[in-house]
């Protein structure tokens, strides 16, 4: 009887309908705001250095992630490829994080200490230089760009406001950690960090 009445008020419905989906939906997301091993860095996984946040931005602003992904799935042949799967607890210190999805280059999240800062330099300017049949595209401009000490301090303190560790000697740190550094050293220093401490820690 009450099920036909709410069958023939479809705006009834339609709003029940919203609420059951809602409480399905928080049962899930809400306890994993609280897990430890969703919300707790990951042994070993610290703050990014600054000249290292300064490369992560420019990863973002130069769109490195419609190609490259760096989230290890837990599959035996991308374990064989790249390394350990990725944990919830190593993306702790990334806003955004970066995991992404399209794969036209490989994953990066353990590409940290694979080569050298010279092969990333090279390759970073054209990456037909090091990979005859490479199709990413060339950033040499990156190479005379400078990071910008103040931006990078106003992160950091935002950062701080959010729960990252950062301390005043981190803060006082930042000119001397940028001087004399373009953003292509920014962005090395960056893609040398990825996945180095987790896997480091990881038994
Ligand atoms: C159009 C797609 C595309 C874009 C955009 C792109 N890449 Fe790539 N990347 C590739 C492909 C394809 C490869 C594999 C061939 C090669 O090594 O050049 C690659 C390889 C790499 C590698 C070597 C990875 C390994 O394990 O061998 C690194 C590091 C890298 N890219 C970093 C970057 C960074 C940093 C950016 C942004 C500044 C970027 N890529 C932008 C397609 C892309």
């Amino acid at each position: 009887m009450s099920h036909e009445f709410l069958e023939k008020n479809i705006g009834l419905m339609a709003v029940l309908i919203v609420i059951v989906i809602a409480i399905g939906g928080l049962v899930e997301i809400v306890p994993l705001m609280y897990q430890a091993q969703a919300i707790e860095p990951a042994p070993g996984v610290k703050p990014y250095a600054p000249l290292q946040l300064a490369g992560r931005d420019v990863y973002v602003r130069e769109g490195c992630y419609g190609c490259h992904s760096q989230m290890i799935r837990t599959l035996a042949s991308e374990n064989l490829r790249y390394g350990p799967y990725s944990t919830a607890g190593e993306s702790v210190y990334d806003r955004p994080f970066q995991w992404g999805s399209k794969r036209t280059g490989p994953d990066l999240a353990r590409v940290g200490g694979r080569y050298s800062d010279d092969w990333h330099r090279v390759h970073l300017t054209n990456p037909r230089n090091v990979v005859p049949e490479s199709n990413m595209p060339g950033y040499p401009w990156l190479s005379e760009a400078k990071p910008d000490p103040a931006l990078i301090e106003r992160k950091m303190r935002t950062l701080r406001t959010l729960g990252h560790p950062y301390t005043d000697a981190d803060f006082a740190g930042i000119g001397a950690a940028l001087q004399d550094k373009t953003e292509m050293d920014a962005l090395i220093a960056y893609l040398q960090g990825l996945g180095v401490r987790a896997k480091e820690a990881m038994p």
